[in-house]
């Protein structure tokens, strides 16, 4: 099947003195999605920020909103994400009990629903959730902070998870997430990626238009 990649750049690792142009960087080096890390010091080991933050900088930028929920019972604040500004989903299957339930309650909502796996968590019992799945995300590093190094275990994982996929033919995107860079890009998609977080890659780059280019290049299917 033809694919092409989505980055989706983490503002976890931009200035957060400034911002709204650090959002509209992510528009302006032709990335795809804002990805948006809220932990919430209890299912990760750090804090970050919640829905008044997410709806600030809702109008600096078109582009969807793909919000990473690392915390506690989720499902009490989808209706938040949502009114602040959020476009797709994504809570974690070891903080929930009722995964499948939570995924038809974002669909219902009209949220991309996602559903996101720590790197010890195997996929068995994931093909009963992808029908209700928009997304899945794939972590490549323990969760909780930006700037650590792949896990590269993971590897395989992901072109496990794209042979589910395929073969179940549901339009799920993979989205894989911690430690991805212009070095690793390339072998994460054809791994079977279709979405890549960047965080500390992009805001560290001093070119994030040629930084997107060279990997929009690289990481196409034919
Ligand atoms: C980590 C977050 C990631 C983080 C990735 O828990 O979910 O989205 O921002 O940062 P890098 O790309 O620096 O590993
Ligand atoms: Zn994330």
């Amino acid at each position: 099947m033809k694919r092409t990649v989505k980055i989706a750049p983490s503002i976890l690792s931009a200035d957060f003195s400034m911002l709204g142009s650090e959002v509209r960087k992510i528009l302006s080096s032709n990335a795809d999605w804002v990805h948006l890390d809220v932990m919430d010091g209890h299912f990760v080991p750090n804090l970050t920020f919640g829905p008044p933050v997410i709806s600030a900088i809702k109008s600096q930028t078109p582009l969807p909103f793909d919000v990473h929920l690392m915390i506690e019972r989720p499902e009490e604040w989808f209706e938040k994400f949502k009114t602040s500004g959020a476009d797709r989903i994504t809570f974690h299957l070891e903080a929930v009990r009722h995964a499948q339930r939570h995924l038809t309650q974002l669909r219902e909502m009209k949220v991309a629903a996602g559903i996101s796996l720590n790197p010890q968590t195997g996929l068995d019992g994931l093909e009963y959730l992808l029908p209700f799945c928009d997304q899945v995300l794939l972590m490549t590093v323990n969760p909780g902070f930006g700037g650590q190094s792949l896990i590269e275990t993971i590897v395989p994982k992901i072109s496990k998870l794209r042979g589910m996929i395929d073969l179940m033919k549901f339009p799920v995107l993979i989205e894989v997430d911690g430690g991805i860079d212009a070095n690793n890009a390339q072998r994460i998609f054809n791994a079977g990626a279709d979405v890549l977080v960047m965080g500390s890659a992009f805001f560290n780059s001093k070119d994030q238009i040629s930084l997107v280019k060279g990997i929009k290049t690289t990481c196409i299917t034919l």
